[in-house]
């Protein structure tokens, strides 16, 4: 039996979606059903169910107000993705964690592999990392799928924000030197339900195809959406945020391609399918 974490939010509710309709027996859980951060549950959980895989998507994933919570941010993402972690160990069970673009420094303007050195800016990509570090300590059978950009059909993301906006205002100002990859929540999602059936242990980054800056993001979905709304840029400098963002967020995906998994769709493709599935 899978255990999916997160099935509220972005990716898990899509994970949860992509294994039922590949009737895959799992377990969709949330904070209500299963907090990961109580140790004591945790353990009590996998002495009940027959657990051979996670696909651990739950997380704290308010990045600016991590500055001001670390406490609980470093309590979810790390010390929750341990409890998972020792739990997988004691079974047997294969662990895929979901990390992210944050845990690396952000310098330079090539794509980051997964081997190359991490060094997050902010409590969020510290967090993450710590959590990486624990499913590493804890377990051989483990993915670790970096991602970026996540948009998903549940809670609310940056094309929602947009779209959003373009409600009230024909104007709005968005960053134009932080430059990544938009992922769609149900691409990404299909290519976790693959990895995990595998035995192609170790990490991954996974994102739709191709880079962008927030600023084009914004464009491509006012262009798709008809919404008649100017998009101004500015730097990261200019746009103040609570949590330093990097402004290299690009990800090599040779892993995914390497072991004979399908590349997501373009970014472009992917926003336009999403637009379709929620407008
Ligand atoms: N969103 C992005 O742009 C992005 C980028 C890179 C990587 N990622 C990673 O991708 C994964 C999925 O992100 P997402 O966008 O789907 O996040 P999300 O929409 O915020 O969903 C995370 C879910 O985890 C739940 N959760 C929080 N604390 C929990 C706890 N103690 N026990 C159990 N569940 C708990 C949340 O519940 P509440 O809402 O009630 O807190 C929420 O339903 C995460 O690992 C994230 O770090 C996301």
């Amino acid at each position: 039996m899978i255990l999916v974490t997160g099935t509220k939010g972005q990716l898990g509710s899509d994970v949860s979606a992509e294994l039922k309709k590949r009737n895959i027996p799992h377990i969709p859980s949330d904070v209500d059903t299963l907090d990961i951060t109580d140790k004591a549950a945790v353990e009590k959980f996998f002495g009940e169910n027959d657990i051979s895989a996670v696909i651990h998507c739950a997380a704290y994933t308010a990045v600016d107000k991590a500055e001001s919570e670390s406490e609980l941010c470093f309590k979810i993402n790390a010390e929750g993705t341990e409890n998972l972690a020792i739990e997988c160990s004691k079974k047997g069970a294969k662990m895929l964690y979901v990390s992210t673009d944050y845990v690396f420094p952000g310098d330079g303007d090539k794509p980051f592999g997964v081997n190359d050195k991490k060094n997050p800016q902010n409590v969020y990509g510290k967090s993450k990392l710590m959590g990486e570090e624990a499913v590493k300590k804890h377990l051989s059978k483990f993915f670790i799928v970096r991602t970026s950009w996540v948009f998903g059909e549940k809670n609310t993301n940056f094309i929602h924000t947009m779209l959003r906006l373009s409600e009230t205002r024909d104007e709005v100002s968005v960053v134009c030197d932080q430059i990544g990859s938009p992922t769609y929540a149900k691409d990404l999602a299909r290519l976790l339900c693959d990895i995990i059936a595998t035995d192609k242990y170790g990490e991954y980054h996974a994102h739709n195809s191709g880079f962008c800056s927030w600023n084009e993001l914004a464009e491509e979905t006012f262009r798709i959406a008809k919404k008649n709304v100017k998009v101004n840029p500015v730097t990261s400098e200019e746009y103040k945020t609570a949590a330093k963002r990097p402004k290299n967020s690009r990800l090599s995906m040779t892993a995914v391609t390497e072991n004979g998994f399908t590349p997501l769709q373009h970014w472009k493709d992917a926003v336009k399918e999403y637009l379709g599935n929620i407008l």
